[in-house]
């Protein structure tokens, strides 16, 4: 499974970049936002850590500038993916931007009928948010179960990006289920390789070596 960070933080980026696993970068306007920092200097700052692909969102709600938006941040590296909303126009400017070959990564997606339609419009990836259902009550897995087999079912070549993860668990399931991405906050990328019975084994080993 492909791991991307989500964050819009230099120091979070250039740390996760350094366990040399990490695969891309998505970010968000409330993201950005977050780090009180000129939108575009930032995605060119996260592009020249990260070469995989680093999804930047736009913020207009209807196609013309959508495409506009896009237009203006495909300049900033070859690496940027255009991330749009699953809407109708998000839809329609996806199709656009896919037609002319650019990356789109397609977020907000909460039921799979939305994921049938971007997949239909050539996106590249597909940003199903399990936490936020979770959050509410649902069962996020689900949905990601439900576009994997509605993915494989016709040959869709959309890469299932799954986000709002909370927590470890998430990730082991959305690797067992077939997710392709999946793009994790930090706190939870650091958790990734911490079990207590290794730290506590490999004092062991240590204390039995140095006797
Ligand atoms: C994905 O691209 C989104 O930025 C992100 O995963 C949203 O997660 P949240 O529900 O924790 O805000």
């Amino acid at each position: 499974m492909e791991l991307y960070i989500d964050t819009a933080n230099i120091d979070e980026i250039r740390n996760a970049a350094d366990l040399g696993v990490l695969d891309g970068v998505t970010t968000n306007p409330s993201l950005i936002a977050r780090e009180g920092v000129d939108f575009h200097s930032r995605m060119a700052e996260i592009c020249d850590i990260v070469s995989g692909p680093v999804s930047a969102e736009v913020v207009s709600v209807e196609h013309d500038g959508m495409i506009s938006e896009a237009d203006e941040l495909l300049k900033i590296a070859s690496n940027i993916v255009i991330k749009l909303p699953c809407t109708v126009d998000g839809l329609k400017a996806c199709k656009t931007l896919s037609d002319r070959g650019v990356k789109v990564n397609m977020t907000l997606c909460f039921q799979p009928l939305q994921a049938m339609m971007v997949a239909k419009a050539g996106a590249f990836l597909v940003s199903p948010f399990l936490g936020r259902i979770d959050d509410i009550g649902g069962d996020g897995m689900e949905l990601i179960q439900q576009i994997r087999t509605i993915y494989d079912n016709y040959g869709y070549t959309t890469k299932i990006l799954s986000a709002s993860i909370r927590h470890p668990l998430h990730l082991v399931q959305c690797a067992l289920v077939g997710s392709d991405v999946a793009t994790v906050p930090y706190k939870v990328i650091s958790q990734m390789m911490k079990h207590p019975l290794t730290d506590s084994g490999l004092a062991a080993f240590l204390a039995d070596w140095n006797k």
